[in-house]
This record gives C-alpha cells, sequence and structure tokens, in this order.
C-alpha cells in the first residue's frame, strides 16, 4: 500500500482517474437541500441527482464524477450518536462518486472500482472483500448474479460475499431511485489479527477495522409512497465512496480522526486548550474527534445557506452546534467560544475543493461565535441554578427540583424541535 499520499492527493487521484475514463468533473452541491420535501440536507453524492435518476431533466453529460459534501444526521441516514465515540462515522463527510445517467452499468462500475484501488492506489488484494446483493423474495428481485459474474473476472469467488436487503439494497430515503449495490470492504487488521480470524466473517460486522470503503448501487428502481417499487426507464449507476475512510486506509492509520483530513483541527484545538489528544476512548479524546468533526458540519452547513435556529434543518445545525460546546465546556474544561477560532483552519484547507467556506469565512465565524456565546450562557446559568438549589437544600436535591429547574433551562425553546422532529 502506498502511505504517503496526502488527502489532497487521494482526492484528485480518484477525480483524475474519472477524468481518464470520459466522466465531466462537477463541482460539490450545497448541502442543503431547497426543493426536496423528503430530504432535509444532501445525505449521499447521489442526492443532487434524483432528478436524473428518475429520468427528469438532462445530465451536463451521461458520466459525472465529484466529491460531494454530505450530511447524515437527520432522516433515513443519521449516524450522529456513533460521532466521535467511535473513529470512523462523521456528521459531515465527502463522498467520492462517479456516475453514468443511462451510460455504462455493471461490468464497467465494477472493473473501474477495482481497477482505482488495486492498480491507482496500490491497494492489498487479499485484504479487500466484495458483497453483493442475494435478492429479496417480497420485493421479488432475484440474487445480483451479473455483478456477481463481474466480481469473479477479478477477485476470487470465497471474497465475493452476499448481503441482505439492510446492506446491499441502496435506498436514498423512503421514497425515491434506489436499487441493488455492490460494496467493498477492506481489512485493515494486523497480519496476526488476519490470520487468528478470517476477515470474511468481520464484513458487516461493525468491526472497526474492517469497514466499507465503495458503494456502487445499480439503480434501476424508484420506491414509491405506497412501497411498490417502480422500474425506471434507464439504468444508472451511483458510486459512493467515504472519503474520510479511504483516506484512513491509504495512510494506514486505525482512526479517520489521525489523517491529515482531521490532523490539522486537532492540533489547532490542541493549542487553544493547552491539552494534548491521546487517541484514548477517554471523553477528553472523544472531545477533540467531536469538535474536529462537528465544527465541519457546522461551518459548511452555514457556508452553503443555513442558519443555525430553533426549527427544521436549523434546529439540526444548533443541536450539532451545542453538542460540541457542551464536549469542550464539560471535557476540555474550556468556558470561553472555541469553535469559531477552527474556521480559519478549515477554509485554508479546504479552500481548492470548497471554495465557498473561505470566501464567506468572516461571516460563519460570527455566526458561531453568537450562537456559542448564547449557549455557553445557558450551561453557566444553569449550573449557577443548580448550584443554588444544592446550597439550599443543604445538598439534599430532590429530582423534583432539579427538573423544575433544568428541563425548562435547556429545553424551553428547542423541546417543540426536538418532538416535531422525532429527535426524543
Ligand atoms: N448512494 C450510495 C451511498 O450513498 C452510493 O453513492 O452509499
Amino acid at each position: 500500500m502506498k502511505s504517503m499520499l496526502t488527502a489532497k492527493e487521494i482526492r484528485a487521484a480518484f477525480l483524475d482517474f474519472f477524468k481518464s475514463k470520459g466522466h465531466q468533473i462537477v463541482p460539490s452541491a450545497p448541502l442543503v437541500v431547497k426543493n426536496d420535501p423528503t430530504l432535509m440536507f444532501i445525505n449521499s453524492g447521489m442526492a443532487p441527482f434524483k432528478d436524473l435518476f428518475l429520468g427528469i431533466g438532462k445530465p451536463s453529460n451521461p458520466r459525472i464524477a465529484d466529491t460531494q459534501k454530505c450530511l447524515r444526521v437527520s432522516g433515513k441516514h443519521n449516524d450522529l450518536e456513533e460521532v466521535g465515540v467511535d473513529t470512523y462515522h462523521h456528521t459531515m463527510f465527502e463522498m467520492l462518486g462517479n456516475w453514468s445517467f443511462g451510460d455504462y452499468f455493471k461490468k464497467e462500475a465494477i472493473a473501474w472500482s477495482w481497477e482505482f484501488l488495486t492498480e491507482v492506489l496500490k491497494l492489498d488484494k487479499d485484504r479487500l472483500y466484495v458483497t453483493i446483493f442475494e435478492g429479496n423474495e417480497a420485493e421479488n428481485i432475484p440474487k445480483d448474479e451479473e455483478a456477481y459474474q463481474e466480481w469473479k473476472k477479478v477477485i476470487a469467488e470465497d471474497r465475493i460475499l452476499l448481503g441482505n436487503k439492510k446492506d446491499n439494497f441502496w435506498e436514498m430515503g423512503d421514497t425515491g431511485p434506489c436499487g441493488p449495490c455492490t460494496e467493498i470492504h477492506v481489512d485493515c487488521r494486523t497480519e496476526a489479527e488476519r490470520i487468528a480470524v478470517d476477515g470474511a466473517t468481520l464484513v458487516n460486522n461493525d468491526h472497526p477495522q474492517v469497514i466499507e470503503i465503495w458503494n456502487n448501487v445499480f439503480i434501476q428502481f424508484n420506491r414509491k409512497k405506497d412501497n411498490s417499487l417502480e422500474l425506471l426507464p434507464a439504468k444508472h449507476v451511483d458510486t459512493g465512496m467515504g472519503f474520510e475512510r479511504l483516506v484512513r486506509v491509504i495512510q494506514q492509520k486505525t482512526s479517520n480522526y489521525d489523517t491529515d483530513v482531521f490532523t490539522g483541527t486537532i492540533e489547532a484545538i490542541e493549542k487553544i486548550v493547552g491539552k494534548k489528544y491521546d487517541r484514548s476512548d477517554s471523553k477528553e479524546a472523544i472531545a477533540f474527534r467531536v469538535l474536529s468533526d462537528h465544527i465541519r458540519a457546522i461551518s459548511f452547513t452555514i457556508a452553503d445557506g443555513q442558519l443555525p435556529s430553533n426549527t427544521e434543518e436549523g434546529y439540526v445545525i444548533r443541536r450539532i452546534l451545542r453538542r460540541a460546546v457542551r464536549y469542550y465546556f464539560s471535557y476540555l474544561d474550556r468556558k470561553e467560544p472555541l469553535l469559531h477560532l477552527l474556521v480559519p483552519v478549515l477554509a485554508e484547507q479546504f479552500a481548492n475543493v470548497f471554495p465557498e467556506l473561505k470566501a464567506q469565512q468572516d461571516f460563519v465565524a460570527k455566526v458561531i461565535l453568537e450562537e456559542e456565546n448564547s449557549f455557553l450562557k445557558t450551561l453557566e446559568s444553569g449550573l449557577k441554578r443548580l448550584e443554588s438549589i444544592i446550597k439550599n437544600t443543604n445538598n439534599e436535591i430532590d429530582g423534583k427540583s432539579v427538573l423544575s429547574y433544568t428541563i425548562p433551562l435547556v429545553f424551553q425553546k428547542t423541546l417543540p424541535a426536538l418532538l416535531l422532529r422525532n429527535i426524543i
């Protein structure tokens, strides 16, 4: 495996590769979705192309590739609670993708994904596994034999695993374009671990070192409101490769946060709080991961036009921001605003790929600072009230008093929004 490629070089290698296969390279669409009631934020690389898959409109090119900013903190794909606790889920992440709109299909998509991973990035073939859709009787969809046959040309049969509807039939939401998918997984464990336990048994089993890196979806259906599947007039390819995970694999790290996608932000946090990130599972280390993850989601959504607020999409952003504040306030001993100081670091890092942040850096930092100030005030006054209850009751507080003081304080403005969004 190559170990010296930077994140920037890996992103460029992907785009260059698909350019060489006749793809037009397009910029990421904004994270904020304004005209699709089924989606709060762009949650996958294919979401901006949803209409094209449904046959509405014409693409600028039948082959497109890009890196798309995605947010998975609401709706069908929601990873928020894992973020920071583990080392590979994120709120905002980049999805590298190549698309065929009624052009190439399984044969080319599978051959190119294999070529890119094993010949361009030189991943060890014997660390890779693939999964294909086993079929589903209730949906009346057979096993994806075509994908199986294509994989057989490049990989040993015992590395082609069958997957069920949950893992190998991709849907963007409750309705919309969907289809069977084939995923590529990589086993990053040590040699000794690999000898002791067969990697095939760990695929799709939440093992932190045996992870999915690329999903190739073969879009053939539209899921309708009544849950039925309608065959689309044309067949399409939608692929998504988690950029942060890919960089981690190529840079041979065991955590996404140890790659140069995150280390710049983590170093900036270390300087601000005067503590060292020790990569452990301690609350302090989780706080470093939470902050370096959340600042990306917060900054890029604001830059893309969504301000934090008490309702709907705005509340999702406010909730992420407040989770970050709670983490630095509680576990990094930081009582002053911090997040806004990280905006320039991110803006610089992503200037070449997502220039919208650098262009609005001061505005974004100002919005974040105001949010931090107001939430820190709430947290501080909450603590003061709690201290005064403790004093007035000789250190014996009954649950009722705590609830009567803290619930209104923390939830007074947010409870309706939380209930509305099914968050609590
Ligand atoms: N739509 C698929 C996914 O998000 C592949 O891009 O995983």
